[in-house]
């Protein structure tokens, strides 16, 4: 018998168990879905094919989805990936609600194997609610405002640290610009990032020529695409049994992870060596004191405590960069723009010497370019996942205990009835009248989550992206390649990437 023939008897035999073994999924699918609507125990939303429920409707923009979805089916509603219900939220009203007014019931974490790969499986982040977490979250919180903002000392420490990597960050550009005249900004603003975070963490900064560390981060923005909702791999944990784009992406992630983590704990464990508790050197030494010290109430270990500073120096890297890289996209897409904030720094700051923090006040254009950013972009649509806590009711929908909530910040920034022309970048939409920032709408954007998983970043990435912004604007100007087709697409993760966009700078 030949191979073919092998080929068509085989298949003869296996396509009507396949066919067979499909209809049975999608009747009991079917009857499950007939039973539950009956009981009126199923939310609204999309009906869920048998075996990979609504994976195939989420398109490359998941977040777009679920907001037409919304539409449709309201802004509380169910759809299925996998063999996971999971419940989205869209809309400022139904999200409040369920982060603020019922904070701890949408603190939790869901049970995702991905997330047990992150911080070497001890992440403060990617860990469900709990006691323990609460404290955790706390050090962190705590380690961070120490080393930011506690004082005006620290606060001009801070600073100090980010005006040193602005400067460097120029010095990369105008190289670049000088050697290729345009060049994608990407891997110099992460390099900026990272070393503001490492500054803090280990006291010590990195090259924008050091092959090490480029290395090490040239991954770092992988991430997001296995962490990101709507990723498959913890959905449909049967991707994994045969070669798939899904299972290469999982493959990349958990030895990034590792790679990531491995740095991370190596510096840790340089310090502990030297660690003197009468001195704090930087924040993992706090860490260090902190993280000793909880552990005979909660049960924190030592592990915890290299898991805490990768997850500040992850969370911290990632997402600062990408903000600034679309505020250069946007920059160098709209030159008018870029011309009214240099008029206004020029104005307030002059040519003699470089903005800093005491100038924001004066600056509400920039601050006005930096919300509209974050509200067009809404560069991290949806949060990383929650998971419920306990059974719980959102606008008189009841979700059980343990279900995965996916939450749309996307759809609150682009919501028409709360904003004129959504899908339109204006930075003055958020001046008033009188030139000043219009501080409700700023404070109706949502990037940073709100309720007890709300970044805990949130301040020292408004400095950062600030005063990188304000140093970059007022020392050069970006420019884009006429050739280039400018349509700022990109692609999706835990934050929307830009696609490869190249840009070039020029000395003011
Ligand atoms: C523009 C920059 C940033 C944005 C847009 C951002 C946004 C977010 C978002 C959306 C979350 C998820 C919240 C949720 O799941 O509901 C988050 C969590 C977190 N962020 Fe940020 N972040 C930024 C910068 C930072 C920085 C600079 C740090 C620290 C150095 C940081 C540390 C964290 C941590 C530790 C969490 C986990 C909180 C938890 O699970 O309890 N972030 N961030």
């Amino acid at each position: 018998m030949n191979y073919s023939s092998l080929i068509k008897e085989w298949s003869g035999q296996v396509q009507p168990a396949l066919v067979a073994s499909f209809v049975f999924l999608f009747c009991l699918e079917a009857c499950l879905w007939i039973r539950n609507l009956r009981q009126k125990k199923r939310l609204p939303g999309p009906f869920a094919w048998p075996v990979v429920g609504n994976a195939m409707q989420l398109g490359q923009m998941p977040h777009i989805t679920f907001s037409n979805l919304a539409k449709k089916y309201g802004n509380v509603y169910q759809i299925r990936l996998g063999s996971n219900d999971i419940v989205v939220l869209n809309g400022e009203t139904a999200i409040r609600e369920a982060l603020v007014q019922h904070s701890t019931e949408f603190a939790g974490r869901p049970d995702f194997v991905s997330f047990k790969s992150v911080s070497g499986g001890n992440s403060m982040t990617f860990t469900n609610y709990s006691k323990q977490w609460r404290k955790h979250r706390q050090i962190a919180q705590t380690t961070l405002r120490a080393f930011s903002s506690a004082n005006s000392q620290t606060k001009k420490a801070f600073e100090q640290h980010i005006v040193e990597e602005a400067t460097e960050l120029l010095k990369a550009f105008f190289k670049l610009t000088d050697e290729r005249q345009f060049f994608n900004p990407s891997n110099e603003l992460t390099v900026a990032a990272a070393n503001v975070i490492c500054a803090l963490c280990f006291g010590k900064r990195y090259g924008h020529d050091d092959a090490e560390f480029r290395t090490l981060l040239g991954r770092v923005d992988k991430f997001g695409e296995t962490v990101g909702a709507g990723s498959l791999v913890d959905v449909m944990p049967w991707l994994q049994t045969f070669p798939n784009p899904v299972r290469s992406v999982y493959r990349n992630f958990k030895e990034l992870n590792g790679v990531f983590f491995a740095f991370v704990r190596d510096k840790v464990a340089e310090h502990r060596v030297t660690f003197d508790p009468d001195v704090t050197r930087d924040m993992s030494d706090a860490i260090i004191a902190a993280i000793d010290k909880a552990e005979s109430e909660v049960g924190l270990t030592e592990a915890h405590t290299e898991a805490t500073v990768s997850d500040l120096i992850g969370a911290g890297l990632d997402t600062v960069s990408t903000c600034l890289h679309w505020i250069i996209l946007l920059l160098a897409k709209h030159p008018h723009v870029q011309v009214r904030v240099q008029e206004q720094i020029d104005d307030v700051v002059g040519r003699d010497r470089l903005p800093n923090m005491d100038d924001k006040a004066s600056l509400a254009y920039l601050d006005a370019v930096i919300y509209e950013t974050m509200r067009y972009t809404s560069f991290v649509p949806l949060t990383i996942p929650h998971s419920t806590t306990s059974d719980v009711t959102i606008e008189g929908l009841h979700i059980p205990k343990d279900t995965v909530v996916f939450i749309n910040q996307w759809s609150v920034n682009h919501d028409p009835l709360k904003w004129r022309d959504p899908h339109i970048f204006d930075p003055s939409r958020f001046l008033c009248e009188n030139g000043l920032l219009d501080k409700d709408l700023t404070n109706s954007v949502m990037i940073f989550s709100t309720g007890k998983r709300r970044c805990i970043g949130d301040k020292i990435a408004k400095v950062e992206v600030f005063l990188f912004s304000a140093i970059l604007i007022h020392q050069c100007t970006v420019e884009n390649n006429s050739n280039q087709d400018f349509s700022l697409d990109c692609t999706y993760g835990l934050s929307l990437k830009p696609a490869n966009y190249k840009i070039s700078v020029k000395l003011r």
